[in-house]
């Protein structure tokens, strides 16, 4: 029992708490839960656009859904009672297909043909005042709906003034979960699985549903669930009734469920001598899975494999190629409409350098491939970066229909802490000309059949996801799972509007917000890039983890291709990765004019620099520095970035809530000291071999390169 002055104390110290609670929590708070749903409030409506009501004369549980969610915004938006109609009439929102007689009536036929089985169109009949939303199905004119709510809250002009046709990009656009059957999330920095296996099939977390709303608002119409360091039980029939309550949920959203599958799984689960892809009884034994499956889930999307890499088992254990390990699954999966999306990231640690491993392993399979499969190629050839330049599998492989692969979540650019607004890499990596089929051949173009045409096409991003309230660790992170959905229906948009319509509809409308934050957003990336890896280097973080700088890092025994030294090759001598044609010769596998380029380090890019070339300390830079101050400006311009957007973020007080407000400002703090500790470990570190001085006119260094070593965030 509590004595009298104990339990004195304990009020006291709740009546603080909570009173501290309170006031740190005002009523207008937002948690960010909503995600980019939050902001109805400040819409800029045009005056004479007042729609009040709803025509849909379709039913479906995806009709319904349209229902529910124009109700739901418009009477936010307009702040009015919404009426549903049983006709069209003046004033109305009018949503369906050409079974509608009246969008017949209204939409030439040759736009249903050129809008496909996703697209819609957006049509406002001024003279009746309709705006009739039509699509060949329920669940484009869902996406239609979702793009005019969007207009609404971001550009509502945009709908009066024309008529608005789209269509996606790629045919699959598929998030990447890597969740773990025991809840974790690998490479996860937002909380738990949301999937919530333990309680499934009886119990569903309400939030799929949320996630699904979301996923079907920027058009994301694919997930794979499960890690892809995959566990086979994700097969047994236990856990596929999971999979069908999950998929059963995401079915009127237009999202179709895909798993990560082990390859070794019919001698795992099966109990068959081997997994052999060429071997009767291994082709027999998926035959009766994937049917299993179809049985429990009729829109199946199919697997993802990751195979011979990092240990995972693959056809080559068996001495198979990866083209006969994929085609065996894929023939398998055909019948029913499912893909397989078969990973190239692939490399060991043989002498060979790491960026031309997939290359060698995948290019000379072009052609190998049956139509229903997929090669998932990671961005960069190595894994993540903060910056990288494309990997040259991207336009090398004409004959097989190749998917980016691009990670959603920050493993290598700060975790969940660090504010970086992923839009601007996206884009650099899809917009780089490969330069395959002359000027314009850039990876978007490629991906999405504009060039070799007529094969199956598809984007992934690795998600940002989980149980955390605000659904991806920082409140800016939700930006990075929308720019990956716009960008996937859209990979020539541009970042920066991506960003303003997202900052609208998840804080508020005002430009003095909105400018200031897309900038900040904008520049955030290169931020990251200037204090971590600036001129091209790269993987210079702590062993496993990825946090923080360990450009030291040296593990006895450790596979030399996950040591930083690997990357930076810091000696006496300059730093950097000879990949010219006098090292590794890595650009030889860049069409002209990019091999030149590459190879020559007057040519090269600046954010290549260290990419290709191992260069001298005093090396002039084309902007007269030598390399060395170059760097440690580099490394200071990041950290003082950083400042300035924390400094920019306190002026944007009066537009935020004091929660969301507060809890980035932390975030901000941990950036800001975060970013000086990369500046001053990979500073001190490699002044030891420049044995140059940083100039004096920038900050010195706040840590000792003793006290960053001994600091011991390496958990080995
Ligand atoms: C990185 C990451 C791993 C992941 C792997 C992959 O190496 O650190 O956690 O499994 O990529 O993409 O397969």
């Amino acid at each position: 029992m509590l004595s009298r002055q104990t339990s004195k104390r304990s009020y006291l110290l709740i009546f603080l708490v909570c009173f501290s609670m309170f006031s740190l929590y005002s009523s207008n708070d937002e948690d960010g839960s909503k995600l980019w749903f939050t902001n109805y409030q400040k819409a800029i409506i045009n005056d004479n656009y007042h729609p009040g009501s709803i025509y849909i004369n379709e039913s479906s549980p995806t009709f319904q859904l349209i229902l529910e969610e124009l109700n739901y915004s418009m009477s936010l938006l307009f702040k009015q009672n919404i009426k549903t109609l049983n006709n069209h009439a003046k004033g109305c929102i009018c949503v369906g297909t050409s079974n509608n007689g009246y969008i017949a009536e209204s939409i030439e036929k040759d736009f249903f043909r050129k809008i496909g089985n996703e697209g819609f169109i957006i049509k406002y009949i001024s003279e009746e005042d309709i705006t009739i939303i039509a699509a060949n199905t329920d669940i484009a004119a869902l996406y239609g709906i979702h793009h005019y709510l969007r207009l609404l809250r971001t550009d509502p002009e945009q709908i009066i003034a024309q008529t608005i046709i789209e269509k996606p990009a790629y045919q699959n656009r598929i998030l990447n979960h890597w969740d773990n059957l025991d809840g974790t999330v690998e490479r996860g920095y937002a909380g738990r699985s949301i999937w919530k296996w333990e309680d499934l099939p009886e119990r569903l977390n309400p939030r799929i549903r949320e996630y699904a709303r979301a996923n079907a608002s920027l058009g994301i119409n694919g997930t794979v669930l499960n890690n892809v360091n995959a566990d086979p039980d994700v097969l047994k029939p236990d856990f596929l009734r999971k999979v069908k309550r999950i998929a059963d949920e995401l079915r009127p959203y237009g999202i179709r469920v895909y798993l990560s599958v082990n390859f070794s799984s019919p001698e795992i689960l099966g109990g068959l001598q081997n997994s052999d892809p060429l071997n009767p009884n291994v082709k027999a034994w998926w035959l009766k899975k994937v049917n299993s499956i179809y049985e429990l889930i009729p829109d199946f999307g199919g697997f993802l494999v990751k195979a011979n890499s990092e240990g995972q088992p693959g056809p080559q254990d068996f001495g198979r190629s990866h083209a006969e390990g994929a085609n065996m699954l894929a023939d398998i999966l055909k019948p029913f409409g499912g893909i397989v999306m078969w990973r190239a990231f692939v490399y060991n640690p043989s002498g060979e350098d790491r960026a031309k491993q997939a290359f060698i392993e995948f290019k000379p399979l072009d052609g190998e491939f049956h139509d229903n499969v997929l090669i998932q190629v990671k961005n960069g050839p190595i894994d993540f970066q903060p910056r990288e330049p494309f990997n040259p599998l991207f336009g090398a492989m004409e004959n097989t229909a190749l998917m980016p692969e691009v990670q959603i979540t920050k493993e290598y650019l700060g975790f969940s802490d660090h504010l970086a607004y992923l839009g601007p890499l996206f884009s650099e990596f899809l917009q780089s000309d490969t330069y395959m089929k002359g000027n314009n051949t850039t990876i978007a173009r490629i991906t999405d059949n504009s060039i070799y045409g007529d094969k199956i096409t598809a984007i992934a991003g690795v998600a940002n996801i989980g149980s955390d309230t605000n659904w991806c660790g920082h409140h800016f992170d939700q930006a990075n799972w929308y720019v990956f959905g716009r960008l996937a229906w859209n990979n020539q948009l541009s970042v920066k509007e991506i960003a303003r319509e997202w900052l609208k509809q998840t804080f508020t409308t005002q430009p003095g917000f909105v400018e200031t934050m897309a900038k900040v957003m904008m520049e955030s990336r290169e931020a990251v890039v200037n204090y971590m890896t600036p001129l091209g280097l790269h993987h210079l973080m702590g062993w496993s983890h990825h946090y923080g700088p360990e450009p030291w890092c040296d593990i006895p025994g450790a596979r030399p291709d996950w040591l930083p030294r690997y990357y930076h090759n810091a000696d006496s001598n300059g730093i950097g990765f000879n990949r010219s044609s006098s090292g590794s010769n890595a650009v030889e596998l860049y069409a002209e004019p990019l091999r030149s380029m590459f190879n020559d380090p007057q040519l090269c890019p600046d954010k290549y620099l260290l990419w290709f070339h191992h260069l001298p300390w005093d090396y002039q830079m084309s902007n007269g520095r030598d390399l060395w101050t170059e760097l440690c400006h580099r490394y200071s311009e990041g950290v003082e970035n950083v400042r300035l957007f924390r400094d920019l973020w306190h002026k944007m007080e009066k537009f935020v809530d004091p929660r969301r407000y507060n809890e980035v400002s932390q975030k901000m703090d941990t950036q800001l000291n975060e970013a000086i500790w990369w500046r001053d470990a990979c500073l001190l570190y490699f002044q030891t071999f420049s044995g140059m001085e940083i100039p004096p006119e920038l900050d010195k260094p706040v840590h000792t390169l003793e006290g960053l070593v001994n600091k011991g965030i390496n958990p080995v």
